[in-house]
């Protein structure tokens, strides 16, 4: 993925400035899926004009919310047991509830009106178009009036052009549908969704396909209550892969970005970044002040790979990474790139230890010195040049007991961290066992 594209499509806004929990659409679904799971559930974190339309029309449907201190309980209606509204739900123009309502409303065989929403065009079109392939009847009466079928189909739509609350209303839908509701989504769409719904029991898969990423959901299965505290839901997933030169942790991580649909920083450009700074002003490398002023001048939507790829850049890199400062400077703007929603995969030395100490998963991809060698003789090769294994092996030797001797984070796995050691392995099979990992910790949910 590329970076530039990558910062321009989310929020600027970081993690620390973003108040907790705050995401409508996930405190909205938070909101629905309580209201329709067997049992209580307690929900922490839940505000805003979205939440408490949600909760709103979740009880005209016949579900019980009460206050309790800072948070709700819920009593859900059990999984396709949501009772006719008497009179139109009121969204106050909250178009997020809004959505995820006429969603849910769309599989069942009663009236429900959805007023109040602005849902302006091309959404609101859009919506409709794929509300309609449920077999429910929908008019634009009284705002939005949605009739679903006696039985509503599951579906298998594209909402990757569709906001992502279309596609979240989408499943929705498939809960009171026989069988299984597929759902392509868009880059954006937020991977905590899917945790979500597993949280209350929906069986929901992910995959990766050549056209998208596919979520399915299967229907009319019992949903149970559960305790969800939103600002512990993660809005941007990080997944920090950690390791020395030549293990293979680079292509990894841009396999894996591009899989999980994140963004992707290799944080070593970053210090490479500062070393060609250095060395293009004939500085000497160890000259902290200038190294520090080059690492807050670092722009991660300009880092020029072909130019920080040569070998002195890297070496130089490895000489300027020892100074705290130059750490300092660029571990924040690594961080700042983390929070960006949808998240992202950062590939370096100090990710999982530093930089995200709290990243959803930890890897530590690694290979015997003597192999990483032989990778980095091969690609020198391929490119129809020739060097001596020895020095190579030595360089590598080098470069790594600067890297893990050095004071300020030392590589090291952070003690969370899962080990790949990819010595025996060419890059498909790393990919799989990195995914086995990835998928594994992700469904069990975000760490306390
Ligand atoms: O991964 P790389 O070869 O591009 O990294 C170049 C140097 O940058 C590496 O020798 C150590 C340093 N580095 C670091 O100290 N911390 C990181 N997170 C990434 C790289």
């Amino acid at each position: 993925m590329n970076l530039a594209g990558s910062l321009t499509d989310g929020s600027e806004r970081t993690a620390a400035q973003r108040p907790a929990g705050s995401d409508p659409l996930l405190g909205v679904l938070a909101a629905v899926l309580a209201g329709l799971a067997a049992g209580a559930t307690r929900i922490a974190g839940l505000s805003g004009r979205d939440g408490a339309a949600a909760i709103d029309a979740m009880r005209a449907l016949g579900a019980g919310f009460e206050k309790r201190g800072d948070g709700w309980r819920a009593w859900g209606t059990g999984n396709g047991c949501l009772l006719a509204a008497r009179e139109p739900l009121e969204f106050g123009g909250a178009d997020i509830a809004a959505t995820l309502l006429a969603g849910l409303a769309s599989t069942y065989d009663m009236e429900t009106v959805i007023a109040g929403a602005s849902l302006s065009e091309p959404d609101r079109t859009a919506l409709i178009a794929l509300l309609a392939e449920t077999g429910a009847q929908l008019s634009a009466a009284g705002g939005l009036r949605v009739h679903g079928a006696k039985v509503g189909s599951p579906v298998t739509v594209d909402a990757t052009k569709a906001a992502p609350q279309a596609a979240v209303a989408m499943l929705l839908a498939g809960l009171n549908a026989p069988g299984t509701t597929s759902v392509r989504v868009g880059r954006n769409f937020p991977r905590a969704v899917p945790a979500l719904l597993r949280r209350f029991g929906v069986p929901v898969t992910e995959t990766e396909t050549p056209s998208g990423l596919v979520i399915e959901v299967t229907g009319q299965t019992a949903l149970s209550g559960t305790t969800i505290d939103l600002a512990g839901i993660a809005t941007a997933t990080v997944i920090a892969i950690d390791g020395p030169a030549g293990g293979g942790k680079g292509t990894l991580a841009r396999r894996i970005a591009d899989y999980y649909h994140l963004n992707h920083l290799d944080t070593g450009l970053t210090y490479r970044a500062v070393a060609q700074a250095l060395l293009a002003h004939g500085l000497p490398l160890d000259n902290a002040a200038a190294a520090e002023t080059a690492a807050r001048q670092v722009d991660l939507t300009r880092l020029d790979r072909a130019v920080l790829a040569a070998h002195a850049v890297g070496e130089a890199a490895s000489r300027v990474a020892v100074i705290p400062a130059v750490r300092r400077a660029l571990v924040e703007k690594q961080r700042g790139f983390a929070a960006i929603p949808p998240g992202a995969v950062l590939d370096g030395r100090d990710i999982g230890t530093v930089v995200c100490p709290d990243a959803d998963v930890k890897l530590y991809v690694t290979a015997t010195a003597e192999v990483r060698a032989g990778r980095r003789l091969a690609e020198i090769e391929a490119h129809g040049g020739s060097a001596d294994f020895g020095q190579i092996l030595a360089d590598i030797r080098r470069r790594d007991e600067r890297d893990m001797g050095r004071a300020d984070s030392p590589l090291r796995p952070a003690q969370d961290a899962h080990l790949l050691d990819t010595s025996e392995m060419d890059i498909e099979a790393a990919f799989r066992a990195a995914r086995d990992i990835i998928d594994q910790v992700l469904a069990v949910g975000k760490r306390d």
